[in-house]
């Protein structure tokens, strides 16, 4: 709509540099050291929420990090559009492999680089300037709610029973999300699912010290040598996962179903090229979009124990310790999944050593039925700004919540994600390009423009 494009033209270099100022907080809310920084990052969204038009907002406070709230209700009768969005970021490590500060925001060739560029302030931020968008045009569709978590990146645990405790304030029709990817500017797309997670840690104790390597080494066993071997048998030869009943849920998916999923464009050379890989490794039997897409996997995060600072130190460590996280598919259940882990593990461990296992965070796999009228809305929006058909995906990563809106609220999900796979979420160097940024608040208004229209309310 020229009403809409018109007051986004105007305001474009505003847009950018409130996303650039909201960057500048490092709202890192694993690490306890940031907490000032992340309740000092709810208050701006609150604060943009108000300016964008919202009618309320609200900083939540709950056992954790706060939720910001915020809603523009135009009339009841209309539906109504449920936003969510996480301000919070992973941590920045490491720093040394950063070309610019994480927390100082640079753009370079059209690419804004900061920790939470993509992940998700960038993607987040970008419905609140829709929604001003539509506010300030008078032009707004249907009801809109917008709730934004600094918890996603610790796995959401406060924001599980705000569900449970908001149940009237939280209704809505549909929930739309931009934190996922889309294959490329010149092949838009929407994951139509999500994996879901099962993370745990492992510790593996032998001697009840350190012990020197040569007076003890070869007739007391290695903690770390154990918790190595322990973890490599985790999978056979072809790269299956071997804990007993893993796969048992595992829905497979029919050949046609494949072979869809297989027609995305996908360059497995300029992939390796860019990964600096000479080969790609996975599961045998299927390929690398079906790897990320529809397998389960099981991986270490970090592994830890021994010495390990500068020069060498001689010793059996009495002690070795891992983070490990499975990627879950449809109908996996990540507390399942962590019990067979569990007990698995456990048996496998050899007398000489005792073995500790500890539960962590979960969320379920998730699958958005392409054909309801809620992605037909976003695949029209996508249609509309940029002239082509967008291409259903399965996404690889996880947002644990997604799952609980439909068991907690009866909502289904739609992910409208801007982000490309290549921006660095939570890694060095992190970004977003500010076309995709512009984008994503040029299409969310025909989001909600179409969503509203399907309902025929
Ligand atoms: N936005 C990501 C998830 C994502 C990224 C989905 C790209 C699809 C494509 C989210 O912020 C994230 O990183 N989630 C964590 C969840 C975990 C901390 C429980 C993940 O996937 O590791
Ligand atoms: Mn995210
Ligand atoms: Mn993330």
């Amino acid at each position: 709509m020229q009403i809409w494009n018109d007051y986004q033209q105007a305001n474009q270099d505003r847009f950018l540099n409130e996303l650039l100022d909201l960057l500048r907080i490092p709202s890192v809310s694993a690490d306890s050291n940031y907490k000032a920084d992340v309740a000092r990052c709810a208050e701006a969204v609150k604060e943009h929420m108000l300016k964008a038009g919202c009618d309320k907002a609200e900083v939540c406070p709950t056992a954790g990090h706060p939720i910001v709230y915020g809603e523009k209700i135009i009339d009841p009768k209309l539906p109504t559009v449920l936003v969510y969005g996480h301000y919070d970021v992973q941590p920045p490590d490491p720093l040394d492999l950063w070309h610019s500060g994480p927390f100082d925001p640079v753009i370079k060739d059209g690419k804004i680089y900061a920790r939470g560029a993509c992940d998700d302030k960038g993607q987040m931020f970008m419905h609140i300037k829709a929604l001003e968008v539509m506010v300030k045009t008078n032009s707004q569709p249907c009801n809109v709610k917008i709730m934004i978590e600094g918890e996603e990146e610790v796995g959401s645990t406060c924001l599980a029973s705000f569900l449970e405790d908001n149940k009237e304030r939280l209704k809505a029709d549909i929930v739309l999300v931009s934190d996922t990817s889309m294959i490329s500017m010149e092949h838009p797309s929407i994951e139509s699912g999500l994996r879901g997670i099962a993370g745990l840690e492992v510790e593996v104790t032998g001697p009840v010290r350190d012990l020197h390597s040569g007076v003890y080494g070869g007739a007391v066993a290695n903690p770390l040598n154990i918790l190595c071997s322990m973890i490599a048998s985790l999978h056979d030869e072809n790269r299956h996962i071997t804990i007993p009943g893993f796969y048992d849920r595992v829905q497979e998916l029919s050949p046609a179903e494949r072979k869809a999923l297989n027609e995305a464009p996908f360059d497995i050379e300029a992939y390796k090229e860019e990964l600096g890989i000479k080969e790609v490794c996975g599961e045998k039997g299927y390929t690398t979009l079906e790897r990320t897409g529809i397998r389960p996997t099981l991986d270490l995060n970090g592994i830890w124990g021994g010495y390990q600072g500068e020069g060498s130190k001689t010793i059996l460590p009495s002690k070795a310790s891992a983070k490990i996280t499975m990627r879950l598919v449809p109908d996996q259940r990540p507390h399942e999944i962590a019990e067979l882990f569990k007990k698995h593990f456990e048996s496998i461990a050899p007398d000489y050593v005792t073995v500790k296992v500890t539960l962590g965070h979960g969320g379920e796999p998730v699958v958005t039925p392409t054909d309801s009228p809620a992605y037909q809305a976003a695949a029209k929006a996508l249609r509309t700004t940029f002239g082509k058909e967008p291409i259903p995906t399965r996404g690889g990563g996880s947002i644990p919540i997604i799952a609980l809106f439909e068991k907690t609220l009866g909502l289904k999900t739609v992910l409208l994600g801007f982000g490309l796979d290549n921006d660095n979420i939570h890694s060095p160097n992190e970004k977003y390009d500010v076309v995709n940024y512009f984008k994503g608040i040029e299409t969310i208004p025909y989001f909600h423009k179409y969503f509203t229209e399907s309902t025929g309310k």
